[in-house]
């Protein structure tokens, strides 16, 4: 038999790189899922590979089992539909040692698959709070699922955006320390629209100015009707062993009933019919030498509520900037003052790194 032959039959084992052993598939190319592409490619040489197989918005979907290569945008809009049903598939067919979803969507039908993924020893890693932050039942579903896969959930970016919170609080948990009691501003956009506001700007223009910053969801409603502090207060709770309902929340929105059965876009034209009634808020707030910051608490009694709340100058959530967050986190070991994780918990910068910061260290 020739050499020739021989090799043909017999081809050299394919040699096998470390960016191998770890797929990923990012779903969502907007603010957050753009930047962690970009992230992607600028720390490429710099850290452990991670193979991208597929990207996918809410309109196409680009897969390939041996690695997706630039230009990733403009491929993608030349793919066909998107298919989630195809994201388990490719990552199988990576054969990769380890597999990762990160979804950077705000989409309930990509939450929903969070749980199955798990189940069948697919990572996830996320930004969107929905299977965390929605029912205690979906909850309840995902732990089971992440234990029956063997896998992980990188929830980091859906509390704080890049900022330690969660981390924290498991650290604390691990050492056997309780939760007491909660407080803080959890939302970057709020925080942002309730630092700035000072009655010479109309709030809607802030609001505005917020969503070009990226700091606001993609409808702002889900901002202003505290659903979003609410979920996240509801991950922190669960997070930290108080398994509460989503019932168990009670919520001040600031969305005026009749602005929130419109479209989004109908809805951003009629920003400004809120700017009244925080202005109001802002007025009788400042009689009282206050200031208005929209809070989230738990007490230890499992008490929880989220909204507007006029505060002391002398409040250290009346001292925030930007679009910080401010996590205060009041334990058995940390009760004579509470331990504090503080800093911007919005942007699609810091967002996208916590997401790589998950999905690095289940890659190992
Ligand atoms: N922005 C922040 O500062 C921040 C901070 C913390 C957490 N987050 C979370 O990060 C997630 C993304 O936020 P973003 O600001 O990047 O939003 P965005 O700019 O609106 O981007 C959302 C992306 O998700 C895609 N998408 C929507 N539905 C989908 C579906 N069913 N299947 C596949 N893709 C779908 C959209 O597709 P199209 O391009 O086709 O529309 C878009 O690419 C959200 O869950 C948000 O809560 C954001």
């Amino acid at each position: 038999m020739s050499a020739l032959a021989l090799a043909v039959s017999n081809p050299a084992p394919r040699v096998r790189t470390e960016q191998d052993d770890v797929a990923v598939v990012v779903l969502g190319t907007g603010l957050v899922g753009g930047t962690l592409l970009r992230l992607l490619e600028e720390t490429a040489g710099r850290r452990r590979g991670l193979r991208l197989v597929g990207i996918a918005n809410s309109r196409h979907s680009l897969l390939d089992s041996s690695g997706l290569t630039p230009p990733l945008i403009e491929k993608l809009e030349q793919a066909p539909g998107c298919d989630l049903d195809a994201v388990a598939a490719v990552l199988f067919a990576s054969e990769a040692r380890v597999r990762i979803v990160i979804d950077a969507t705000p989409a309930a039908v990509v939450a929903q698959r969070h749980a199955r993924w798990l189940a069948q020893g697919i990572h996830v890693v996320t930004a969107n709070k929905i299977a965390q932050g929605g029912s205690l039942k979906d909850w309840q579903d995902l732990q089971q699922a992440r234990h029956s896969g063997g896998t992980h959930y990188g929830d980091s970016a859906t509390v704080g955006a890049g900022l330690p919170a969660l981390a924290s609080l498991r650290r604390l948990r691990r050492c056997g320390d309780r939760l007491a009691a909660l407080d803080g501003v959890l939302s970057g956009s709020l925080s942002f629209l309730f630092n700035r506001y000072d009655g010479t700007r109309p709030f809607s223009a802030l609001l505005q100015e917020a969503r070009e910053r990226g700091y606001t969801e993609p409808d702002p409603r889900a901002d202003l009707s505290g659903t979003d502090v609410a979920r996240k207060l509801l991950i922190l709770a669960r997070t930290a062993g108080v398994e509460l309902a989503e019932s168990a929340i009670e919520v001040e929105g600031l969305v005026p009933a009749h602005l929130a059965a419109l479209s989004s876009t109908e809805f951003a034209g009629r920003l400004g019919e809120i700017d009244a009634f925080v202005d109001a808020r802002f007025r009788a707030a400042q009689a009282e030498g206050k200031v208005l910051r929209y809070l989230a608490s738990l007490d230890s009694d499992g008490s929880a509520r989220v909204g507007l709340r006029a505060v002391a100058a002398n409040h250290p959530c009346a001292a925030l900037s930007g679009a910080d967050n401010l996590f205060a986190f009041t334990t058995e070991r940390y009760r004579e003052r509470p331990l504090v994780v503080v800093g911007p918990g919005a942007g699609a910068e810091v967002t996208a790194q916590g997401l790589l910061a998950d999905a690095l260290e289940i890659a190992g």
